[in-house]
């Protein structure tokens, strides 16, 4: 019987830590729909100084942030979003901007690094004067870290450009940062100064920062107020909040600090795979928490059977399609259980589709 297990499938798997599940129990709290909730408050005031926002506001999930903050921009039916065609929000998310807002997608290829040409955005914008046809632009998007490509970081220079040509265009701009802490550390580089030139920016903080649920929209203080009115229209305004908000206070306090390891052990964990006959990982696009490898054909396993293997022996990951996996690592993931998953998958390797479990 297995009773090692190494959850590798996300960084959303983490459990509330013991000084999570004792500030979630002493938690001050009171009625956040009224407004009143002090912790929920403490949070948002916390959030909002770390991104550099006027005000912030919690709300249950990403897709909840990114769907508020895209309609809130978009407040015309027919309005226009640009954004990358391998985004989350494009991908992942139902495709709630389209069927519950009204907004259109039009999408501009992501390179390998979680970027879009900049000259691509700007040919995507479309022509006001031709409105008779066109939907009319006003949002672009765009994704930090990039999870995708392999959690990869957009720079702040990147970020400004494009948040250069949104305002020559008389657009906004707005920044899925569900992992930007994690971009925050890896580049050396606050999180204010990362969206800066953004208009609106979401955080998760039941991903890397392992807190049980909820993430953060932050922007100004106008903004934030329209965002408040569509997270109660969307359900998403919550009574007492505070008691899931103080999980997210510890979270910020203790696990902010331990991301930077979390890249280091992707990094152990991205050169032993590339060490592995059969296996391939592009270490560059290694450049925070989640590792993309793939398997080579003469490998003779397939994703599904690999990862079958490992469960037996307690590990999960997540096969994304043909000869693909993903791992991701988080705070309660540690260097042991790094080796311990290259000796499983090196052992699984070399015994072919039928072995190693
Ligand atoms: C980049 C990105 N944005 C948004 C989300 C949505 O977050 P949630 O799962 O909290 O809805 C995710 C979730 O994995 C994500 O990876």
């Amino acid at each position: 019987m297995v009773t090692r297990r190494v959850d590798l499938r996300s960084d959303t798997v983490t459990k509330p830590t013991e000084t999570m599940r004792a500030a979630m129990a002493s938690a001050e709290v009171d009625d956040d729909v009224l407004g009143h909730d002090p912790t929920a408050a403490r949070l948002e005031r916390e959030m909002a100084i770390i991104m550099g926002k006027e005000a912030a506001l919690f709300v249950p999930s990403g897709t909840m942030a990114n769907l508020i903050c895209v309609l809130t921009h978009c407040n015309v039916r027919g309005s226009e979003v640009i954004l990358g065609d391998y985004s989350h929000i494009h991908i992942y998310e139902n495709g709630g901007i389209s069927t519950i807002g009204g907004v259109h997608p039009r999408t501009v290829r992501n390179n390998e690094d979680g970027t879009m040409d900049i000259h691509q955005i700007e040919e995507a914008i479309r022509d006001p004067s031709f409105e008779i046809c066109y939907p009319t632009t006003k949002l672009i998007c765009l994704e930090n870290s990039h999870a995708h490509s392999g959690g990869r970081c957009l720079s702040a220079e990147y970020t400004d450009k494009v948040g250069e040509l949104a305002r020559k265009q008389g657009l906004k701009l707005h920044i899925d940062g569900a992992r930007i802490f994690n971009a925050s550390v890896a580049l050396g580089v606050p999180i204010h100064r990362l969206v800066e030139a953004a208009d609106s920016v979401t955080a998760c903080l039941s991903k890397g920062l392992g807190a049980p649920a909820g993430s953060i929209i932050a922007g100004s203080t106008s903004f934030i107020s329209r965002a408040k009115i569509l997270r109660k229209t969307l359900g998403g305004a919550m009574r007492q909040v505070g008691v899931i908000c103080a999980a997210a206070l510890v979270a910020l306090e203790e696990n902010v600090g331990k991301l930077e390891w979390d890249h280091n052990k992707a990094k152990i964990l991205a050169e032993g795979l590339n060490k592995i006959k059969g296996l391939k990982v592009d270490l560059a696009s290694v450049e925070t928490n989640i590792v993309y490898f793939d398997i080579l054909e003469d490998a003779n396993i397939t994703e599904i059977e690999l990862s079958r293997n490992l469960e037996a022996h307690g590990i999960l990951v997540m096969p994304e399609g043909p000869l693909r996996i993903r791992a991701v690592i988080h705070h309660q993931i540690s260097e042991s259980d790094v080796q311990y998953t290259l000796s499983c998958i090196q052992k699984s390797i070399s015994t072919g589709g039928n072995g190693g479990s």
